[in-house]
């Protein structure tokens, strides 16, 4: 029989995802469906329930349901456990259901594939919701010189370093406290989708640096525009998307796909 998974979300119309999941499995020859499940917005423990009483195996879980998968879960990997969010669940044989969550390391994979300083650099992050939480532990793990967080609420940031504080160098407030200049700049705010930016200083960025929005869209965000006015490379998070669903088409096949030629194709489509 074939193997499923899906997407559950609420909306999940566009999820790439079924495209992303489909062209993985043509790399492999791997026999499996996939499809964008809308669950109902108090419904997704059922949703589940229905999806592997059919043949489920494993699912992506997006917004707003990575929190309902974290409690859903009985095992969690322990990033899950430190980002309180849960974006892929595995049905084991025994029927236990394993959660993690993929978003930090995608992110960090394809800062890599961008050659972007990491270890030993001076990182800002901005934002400090649950898209920022599930990528702090990640980016610490490469080692940068120093992590700052602001936001908009800056007692959220400030949590959120405290949080992380065992793991690196972490600090956090408004963005009126951002002091010097930063080699990355990552927006984890969801202020550019609705096109005002956060107050930031103009000389943010150090020679060379990088600007990084975890969004995506058919054009730059305002944060990359805006960044790329101030001379800081730009890119966007289309590449994040695919490197979180190659880690989670890992978790379940236990196959890691090529992800260059994802991106080539869906930039092609875009
Ligand atoms: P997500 O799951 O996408 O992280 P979230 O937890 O609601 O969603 O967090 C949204 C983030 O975007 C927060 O950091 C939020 O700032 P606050 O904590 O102050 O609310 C930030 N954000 C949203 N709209 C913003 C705006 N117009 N300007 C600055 N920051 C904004």
């Amino acid at each position: 029989m074939t193997d499923r998974y899906c997407v559950f979300g609420h909306p999940v119309g566009h999820s790439k995802s079924p495209r992303i999941h489909t062209a993985f499995a043509e790399q492999f020859g791997d026999d499996i469906a996939y499809e964008a499940i809308e669950a109902p917005l108090d419904g997704f423990v059922d949703a589940w329930r229905d999806f592997i009483a059919h043949g489920g195996k494993g699912a992506n879980v997006t917004v707003p349901f990575k929190e309902d998968a974290f409690r859903l879960a009985d095992v969690l990997s322990s990033r899950a456990q430190r980002a309180g969010a849960v974006n892929t669940l595995v049905l084991g044989k025994q029927g236990d259901i394993y959660g993690d969550t993929t978003d930090g390391v995608g992110l960090v994979r394809d800062l890599q594939a961008h050659a972007a300083p990491l270890e030993g650099a001076r990182i800002l992050i901005l934002g400090a919701g649950g898209a920022v939480r599930g990528v702090i532990e990640p980016l610490l793990a490469a080692q940068p010189a120093a992590l700052m967080i602001a936001n908009r609420t800056p007692g959220k940031a400030r949590q959120l370093a405290e949080d992380f504080a065992d793991l690196g160098e972490t600090t956090g407030g408004g963005f009126d406290e951002i002091v010097g200049a930063f080699d990355l700049v990552i927006n984890g705010t969801s202020a550019s989708l609705g096109g005002d930016l956060p107050p930031l200083p103009d000389d943010l960025f150090a020679d060379a640096a990088l600007a990084y929005d975890m969004m995506y869209g058919n054009e730059p965000t305002v944060f990359l525009r805006w960044a790329a006015e101030r001379g800081a490379r730009t890119v966007d998070g289309l590449g994040m998307l695919i490197e979180q669903a190659a880690e989670s088409y890992f978790l379940w096949r236990n196959h890691r796909p090529e992800t260059a030629p994802i991106r080539e194709l869906l930039r092609g489509e875009m």
